[in-house]
């Protein structure tokens, strides 16, 4: 086990797609931690979604191990190698930033990663506001030197000017090429200290970062351990929730879990907590020894900081296509609120569709992310509402309503005033693209703020808009407008007033509530169409015709139709057995004019989706 001296904790944060998973598979390399012939590219992006979209959404801690000649450094000389390396990848989508936070508090220091053919994004900004509000060390390094687009020393002029610091102090790396990725690991030792702070000597305090569930073992938490040691069988206690659980496993990750002895001050692992009831485990809760529990306890700890709470900025019902499956959905969201700390959910009735869940969600993508982990890891069919943000409601006998799902929305003629949360948005972009934002940003019903430079040729823009804009396919209105180049973030305001108006959807005469949503009197018969047109193109052929209708109180305000596809029900019979034949038509015919009475039609899953991202 590590001397104090000897560990390094460390995460790399970025903008999205500026190489950090990249960059770790090339420290995986260096430190021999996983054999030449098991590496794949951004090994650490270990979810089969996170490797089919490209992007990273959960941080994935990694310990290695790497020997570094302590005569090359005389600051370092004493220090007998190997160093322990503990690496946390993190992701860079601005849904994902609660990964980034927690990751922080569990490491002394970051790498900055600043992709040259980008400059710096908004990704970069709110990441490095976030480990600077953690008063760690920041590693700044421009990465893809390689790239025949790179523009090295733009983007480092961009960089030292944005951290103050000389250009000196700021390396230039490939992560695809390994070129610079020695020196910047012995950079990382020399520059970031140790966890000299632990002390292996005080009683236990881990601090949870991230959990998992497993189906053999239980809670597994992934800790920081910031004081004492802990081992199998301890008992130990969960501080905020008051749950106690007896360790079966401690370990570290390689990435993979790999058991050992002990974890010990300073170290980064995880633990097999033996805690039963999975609700009691929290991001942000202090581990200590159950002994420290008691009221004769022999020294009182102090709980750590821990996190703050996450506020849900999307919201979205998910229920069970079938309803026997709810106790099934019930437990996989507490399964998968252990593995993602930024999502909540609150049971939710509801006529039509039975029993389901209200969730809260850090964006659009979160949710999407969300409902396809619950298809995928826990085989869940689901009908889910079309996302939407928390409406206010002021009724004409002036009381308050929030509106969380659509189609809780009250009558018209019963609603005094319409309130919506507003946000500031930040794009940032490079000047020869600010047209083309420009013309993103005026779909939004927003009111430009400020506009002012970064380094040379890079703008920054505030605008205050509706949330409602920018949660439904602007973040990609505005990544095709500018090549990829531009970038945003957002913080909430508060709630202003709108002139907001409920759309409803009817298919086959019948209202299907999840896709009812709440939209701008303005542009409510353009939504309308626009819905009512994907449907259309997605909605599998039924057995007779299918009217799609959007309505706004009652009044229908676009229309189409799914024209049938009957099935060939005579196909089966050979020869010209007329009367059969005959039979078998009427039948169908007596089915389809059933299904129609009953306006029964069968919206698959996947249409959910689609339209929940359309
Ligand atoms: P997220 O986790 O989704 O935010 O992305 P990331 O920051 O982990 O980036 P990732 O490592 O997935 O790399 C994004 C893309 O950039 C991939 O296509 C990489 O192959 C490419 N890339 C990463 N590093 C380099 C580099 O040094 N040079 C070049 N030319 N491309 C690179």
């Amino acid at each position: 086990m590590a001397d104090l001296n000897n560990i390094r904790n460390f995460s790399i944060i970025a903008h999205i797609d500026h190489g950090k998973s990249t960059l770790a598979d090339r420290f995986l390399e260096l430190t021999g931690t996983v054999p030449q012939n098991k590496m794949k590219e951004q090994f650490l992006d270990m979810m089969d979604l996170e490797r089919e979209k490209g992007i990273t959404i959960k941080m994935q801690p990694v310990r290695m191990s790497y020997t570094f000649r302590p005569e090359a450094d005389q600051s370092l000389a004493g220090n007998s190698a190997p160093y322990t390396l503990n690496l946390i990848d993190t992701p860079g989508h601005v849904d994902f930033s609660y990964e980034v936070s927690r990751s922080m508090a569990a490491v002394e220091g970051a790498i900055l990663l600043v992709d040259a053919t980008k400059g710096i994004q908004a990704q970069t900004l709110a990441n490095l506001d976030l480990a600077r509000k953690q008063n760690i060390t920041i590693i700044p390094v421009i990465n893809k030197i390689d790239s025949p687009l790179a523009k090295v020393e733009e983007t480092k002029l961009e960089l030292a000017d944005l951290l103050k610091i000389s250009q000196e102090d700021i390396l230039s790396i490939s992560a695809k090429k390994g070129m610079g990725v020695k020196e910047l690991l012995e950079t990382v030792i020399r520059k970031i200290p140790p966890p000299l702070q632990s002390d292996v000597n005080k009683p236990l305090r881990a601090l949870i970062f991230d959990s998992k569930y497993d189906s053999f073992k239980g809670v597994f938490v992934y800790v920081k351990i910031v004081d004492g040691t802990v081992k199998v069988d301890d008992k130990i206690f969960l501080m905020q929730a008051e749950a106690e659980g007896k360790v079966k496993e401690v370990g570290f990750l390689k990435p993979e879990m790999t058991p050992c002895q002990e974890l010990k001050a300073g170290e980064i692992g995880y633990i097999a907590t033996g805690v039963k009831d999975i609700d009691k485990v929290r991001v942000g809760e202090t581990i200590t020894g159950f002994e420290f529990s008691l009221p004769n306890a022999p020294v009182k700890v102090e709980p750590l900081h821990g996190y703050k709470e996450v506020s849900p900025m999307v919201f979205a019902s998910v229920y069970p296509e079938n309803p026997d499956d709810f106790e099934n959905l019930k437990f996989s969201l507490s399964k998968l609120k252990l593995n993602d700390a930024s999502f909540i959910f609150e049971l939710e009735k509801k006529e039509g569709l039975g029993r389901g869940f209200r969730c809260g969600f850090l964006g659009s993508l979160h949710a999407e992310i969300i409902c396809e982990r619950l298809f995928r890891e826990f085989g869940l069919k689901l009908v889910i509402s079309t996302p939407s943000v928390v409406y206010k409601i002021i009724k004409n006998d002036d009381k308050e309503l929030l509106i969380f799902s659509p189609s809780d929305w009250p009558e018209s003629t019963t609603i005094k005033e319409t309130d919506e949360p507003w946000v500031m948005l930040e794009v940032m972009t490079p000047s020869n693209y600010v047209g083309q934002v420009f013309e993103v940003l005026e779909t939004l019903e927003g009111r430009q703020i400020t506009s002012d430079y970064i380094g040379k040729d890079k703008v920054i823009l505030k605008y205050e808009v509706p949330l409602r804009k920018i949660i439904a396919g602007f973040y990609d209105s505005l990544k095709g407008a500018t090549q990829g180049y531009a970038s945003m973030n957002y913080a909430l305001m508060g709630y202003r007033k709108g002139d907001l108006v409920k759309l409803d959807i009817l298919v086959a005469g019948a209202k299907e509530d999840v896709f009812t949503k709440i939209v701008s009197g303005k542009e409510a018969e353009r939504e309308g169409r626009k819905i009512i047109l994907k449907l259309k193109e997605i909605m599998p052929p039924q057995l007779f015709a299918v009217s799609l209708q959007a309505v706004i109180s009652g009044k229908i305000i676009a229309r189409e139709n799914i024209s049938s596809r009957g099935k060939d029900v005579i196909a089966p019979l050979y020869g010209g057995d007329y009367s059969r034949k005959k039979k078998l038509l009427e039948k169908q015919k007596k089915g389809k004019k059933e299904l129609k009475a009953k306006g029964q039609v069968r919206i698959p899953s996947d249409v959910y989706l689609k339209i929940f991202r359309a």
